[in-house]
């Protein structure tokens, strides 16, 4: 694909070759997320970042991304503090908040929201996830922290045993993530869900066609033997008919230390997208894993700035002048090097 003023609306854009190429920018981003030394190469840029529904991780790492390369950014968040609540369209919306900004990142609860606001949108648009459909730069900081938790261990992505435990239906981040795996190759997907929260059939149907090959488990058990990661996912509560619906299936799959060691290889990776769910009657990623030092969430969450760095940088096309435009930094900064339980 052209990065350069491309929106980012889905997995589907891309090919290996486009995954990699954010991959070896993100690589070329860690001195800048480490603070080791800063760029200003989007001096003077606007990042408008809006978020319709709830986030941390998502706003605050992208919103970090840009100031890191240099550029300011401006947000909305909740439909209710913006005039999406006066009734002011997604199209109205776009257009005037593309005469506000160069870049925008847009999450909002429908399906197919964020292409809609980026047909009328004067600039790039990246999608922060759009209801339960897709969140593209969650799968690729997934994507790259698996290729990076398998180089550890002298492997690649290619040949990768993957169980993605949890709500499968709802999950915006398993539906990116197996697209994207869909594209390597000898790929083995045990999809570990209660039958109601299955996979879409469409995505299972896909992977198949390419030749990996597809478990589908209903036993926690039964679905983390004998895999290199385990990709733990919340029950997606906010997007079932009612809280009686939803309580169903809450603590359903927990995976803590006992269940990991008494079933898992001694290596396993564990990963989740996050948030996870501490509450008692939930915990689907017990915190007794915290020292495990297989527990991968947190460089995920880290990788997460690099990879949202990369994106802007390819978009913006400013990839090459990172490094051209650099300071030293004049402020105390703590050690950010990943530690083996972080
Ligand atoms: N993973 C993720 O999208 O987290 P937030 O909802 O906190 O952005």
């Amino acid at each position: 694909m052209i990065f350069k003023g491309s929106h980012i609306l889905s997995v589907d854009q891309f090919t290996r070759a486009d995954i990699e190429k954010v991959f070896t920018t993100a690589d070329e981003m860690r001195p800048y997320a480490q603070r080791e030394c800063i760029t200003r190469v989007l001096n003077g840029a606007i990042l408008g970042n809006l978020f319709f529904e709830p986030s941390t991780r998502t706003r605050i790492s992208f919103g970090c991304a840009f100031n890191l390369l240099g550029g300011e950014v401006r947000e909305t968040t909740e439909v209710k503090a913006s005039s999406l609540a006066k009734g002011e369209s997604l199209h109205d919306t776009a257009r005037v908040l593309s005469g506000y900004s160069d870049i925008a990142v847009m999450r909002h609860p429908e399906p197919g929201s964020v292409a809609e606001y980026a047909v009328a949108s004067r600039v790039p648009v990246i999608n922060g996830g759009d209801g339960p459909n897709e969140h593209p730069s969650q799968a690729l900081l997934d994507l790259y922290t698996v290729k990076l938790e398998m180089a550890t261990r002298g492997q690649g992505i290619d040949g990768l045993r993957i169980a993605l435990i949890g709500d499968l239906k709802n999950g915006r981040a398993v539906h990116s993530l197996c697209k994207l795996l869909g594209m390597y190759t000898k790929v083995h997907f045990k999809l570990v869900s209660p039958p109601q929260l299955a996979a879409p059939e469409e995505i299972i149907v896909a992977l198949i066609a390419k030749g990996h090959r597809v478990e589908i488990c209903h036993e926690l058990e039964e679905g983390i033997h004998h895999v290199d990661i385990l990709y733990v996912t919340r029950t997606q509560e906010e997007r079932f008919e009612n809280q009686e619906e939803a309580d169903k299936y809450r603590g359903l799959f927990r995976v803590n230390q006992s269940i990991y060691t008494e079933h898992c290889e001694p290596n396993t990776v564990i990963m989740h997208p996050l948030p996870r769910d501490s509450r008692s009657a939930a915990k689907e990623l017990d915190e007794d894993l915290n020292q495990n030092p297989n527990l991968a969430i947190f460089r995920q969450t880290d990788n997460g700035v690099l990879v949202r760095m990369a994106l802007f940088a390819l978009i913006l096309d400013v990839a090459d002048k990172v490094h051209d435009y650099v300071h030293p930094v004049t402020w105390y900064t703590a050690k950010r090097e990943p530690v083996p339980n972080q």
